[in-house]
Formats: C-alpha cells, sequence, structure tokens
C-alpha cells in the first residue's frame, strides 16, 4: 500500500471509529472500545505493524501519519466520554428533583413481642444456662402421651380434672405440656434435661383467671441420685431471676399422678409481698409451681429403670407466669390480640395494665 493508500485507509478507518464511539452508551462500554481500537491488535495497530514492508526512507512519514490518526481517535474517545459523563449526571440530578420531601415515609412496623412470649424466651434462656434442652412437642397429641404414659389411666378420676378437647381423629388438644416428658424420654433415655414451653387447651369457661388456651413450660430432669432438694433449688432460681426479685418458695403437697411425692411450689405474692390481698386471696402466696418426683410408672413408660435412675418434673404455668410478672389481671386479654386494653405496647419492661 502506498502513502496515499493508507491515508485512504486511515480515513475510512477513523471514519468507523467514530460511528462507533458514538453508539456507546456507558463508560465502561467505551472505555472497551478505546482499547480495541487504540490497542496493538487494531486496525491502526496493525497499520504500525506493517511499517517494515515500506522502504526505509518512507517509514519515519508513515510512523507519524499512523500515530496521529491514533491521537484523533483517542480525542473523539475524550470527547464522548465527556458526553457520558455530564448525561449520568444530570440523570442524576433529575432524581434529586424528583424527591419530594413532604411524602410520607416508609412505615415503620409497629408492636412487641407478647408477653408470654417475652417471658417464655427468658426462661428458655435461664434453663439452657443450667443444661436444659429446649424440647416441642405436637398441639395435637396421641391420647396414650397425654393421659396413659403419664400414670392417668381411662378409668383413673384425675382425667376429670382436665376438661379435654377431643378429635374427631382420636386424638386430643393436649390438655398440658407434660406429654413431652414422655417424647423425651423415648428420644433422649436418661440422663436428660429438658424443658418444653407451649401452648395447651380445655374445654373451660371462660373468666378472669380461666382460658380454654394458654401456656405452660414442662420441665424433666432425670439423673443418678435426683432429690426433692434439687427441685426447691431449681425452682427458686428459675422465680427469683424471672421476677427479677428475691423470691421466697414454700412447699405444700399437691397431688398429679404423674409424681410421687407431688408437690405445690408456691412464691410470696407480687402484688402485696407476702402480707394479703385479693390477688393471693390473702394468704401472702401465690400457688405457681406444681411439681414431683417423677413416677416409677412415668419412667417405665418412657423405657428407663426406675431402680437406676430418678427425676423430678414440674409444670409451670407460663401465662400466670406472664400475668404475675406484668400486673396484668385478665387472663383473656392475652388471647385477645386487642392491644386497647394494654397501657403501651412498647412498655414490655413495665407494668401492663387491663382496664377491667
Ligand atoms: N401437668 C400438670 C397440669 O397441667 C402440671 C404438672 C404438675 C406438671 C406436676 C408436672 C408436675 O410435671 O410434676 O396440671
Amino acid at each position: 500500500m502506498d502513502i496515499e493508500q493508507l491515508k485512504k485507509e486511515i480515513a475510512r478507518i477513523e471514519a468507523d471509529a467514530q460511528t462507533e464511539i458514538d453508539r456507546t452508551e456507558t463508560v465502561d462500554a467505551l472505555r472497551g472500545l478505546e482499547t480495541r481500537l487504540v490497542g496493538k491488535k487494531g486496525p491502526l495497530g496493525s497499520l504500525i505493524g506493517a511499517i517494515k514492508e515500506y522502504p526505509p526512507e518512507q517509514r519515519g512519514q508513515v510512523g507519524q501519519t499512523v500515530n496521529a490518526a491514533k491521537g484523533r481517535v483517542q480525542a473523539l474517545v475524550e470527547t464522548r466520554l465527556r458526553q457520558l459523563r455530564s448525561a449520568a449526571s444530570e440523570a442524576e440530578a433529575r432524581k434529586v428533583a424528583q424527591f419530594d420531601p413532604t411524602l410520607p415515609g416508609p412505615v415503620e412496623p409497629m408492636g412487641a413481642v407478647h408477653p408470654v412470649t417475652a417471658v417464655q424466651w427468658e426462661i428458655e434462656r435461664i434453663f439452657e444456662r443450667m443444661g436444659f434442652t429446649v424440647e416441642q412437642g405436637p398441639e395435637m397429641e396421641e391420647e396414650y402421651n397425654n393421659f396413659e404414659a403419664l400414670n392417668i389411666p381411662a378409668t383413673h378420676p384425675a382425667r376429670d380434672m382436665q376438661d379435654t378437647f377431643w378429635l374427631t381423629n382420636g386424638k386430643v388438644l393436649r390438655t398440658h405440656t407434660s406429654p413431652v416428658q414422655h417424647r423425651a424420654m423415648i428420644k433422649f433415655g436418661a440422663p436428660l434435661r429438658i424443658i418444653a414451653p407451649g401452648r395447651c387447651f380445655r374445654y373451660e369457661t371462660l373468666d378472669a383467671s380461666h382460658e380454654n388456651t394458654f401456656h405452660q413450660v414442662e420441665g424433666l430432669m432425670v439423673d443418678k441420685n435426683i432429690s426433692i432438694p434439687n427441685l426447691i433449688a431449681m425452682a427458686k432460681t428459675l422465680l427469683t431471676e424471672v421476677m427479677k426479685r428475691e423470691v421466697e418458695v414454700r412447699v405444700r403437697p399437691g397431688f398429679f399422678p404423674f409424681v410421687e411425692p407431688g408437690i405445690e411450689i408456691d412464691m410470696n405474692c407480687e402484688i402485696c409481698g407476702g402480707s394479703g390481698c385479693a390477688t393471693c386471696k390473702h394468704s401472702g402466696w401465690i400457688e405457681i409451681l406444681p411439681a414431683g418426683m417423677v413416677h416409677p410408672n412415668v419412667l417405665r413408660a418412657g423405657r428407663i429403670d426406675p431402680e437406676e435412675y430418678t427425676g423430678f418434673a414440674f409444670g409451670l404455668g407460663l401465662t400466670r407466669l406472664a400475668m404475675m410478672k406484668y400486673g396484668i389481671r385478665d387472663i383473656r386479654v392475652l388471647n385477645a390480640g386487642d392491644i386497647r386494653p394494654i397501657v403501651s405496647p412498647r412498655r414490655l419492661g413495665g407494668p401492663i395494665v387491663s382496664e377491667a
């Protein structure tokens, strides 16, 4: 190719470059194109590569011609770059102009953890520190697990203490969290330490202290040489931590078919401190924690040898405890989903008082 042809070729290359550069829409695309156009393997680069084919006296002129063209292509790139950048900042400016500060902001979700859930979480943390696992059982339970496995045979009068919802599939809505004791024994064997928080159901007439749906936390510890003092120590620790005060407990005998002996652990009344008020029926004590030593029949049903192991169990009324802790006087507000009777859903730390 002689010099004249070379110049024509360069003009064509530049014209093509111009078209391609103008077509780019982004800075990145433009940068990519630039590398391709002015790189060694690009159209101008290969002209430089062919410089050896010219007679020595022409090589200087060829070099200059091609390099000048390269400079012009680079200038085209710079121009396009400035255009793209200013378009981008205009778009940004338009966005800012569209912002309307008078529009309402994003809606912040409102609400708070339910008092029963808050106490449940707290209790789970306390027991986890004492080496207990948190277990769950189904709300729709086998009749066997809810009764027989807990030493309550079909004819036992204790069945009358729990007015049960019987389901058409032969199962029951669990009347307590105690069936999880049996499930845990089968699942883990001995030794074991579990708590099982959850919802329970009874066919009750509703009033300020009775609900058909309420929460309990079951506890079970089975090991060698477990005795009543372990149980009482645990109860005191638990109640003191939840109530955030030094709780006094007293122990009375109580009857539950799944424990022997069975006891009732009471705490001194939250409202009057023990001097007597309407909440504690003027006794100064609140029934809070039925418990006992696991009955040998219950251990046997759970495939644990009662000659080798003993254990304690308890059934904490979680709903009751939450009501005590937060000063809620009517159990029905807890399931109502109506936050009006509650002073402030955000003040979970403080007392929540019902209107009634
Ligand atoms: N399941 C009993 C109830 O709901 C409460 C209970 C009492 C649970 C004594 C226990 C226990 O584990 O040892 O009335």
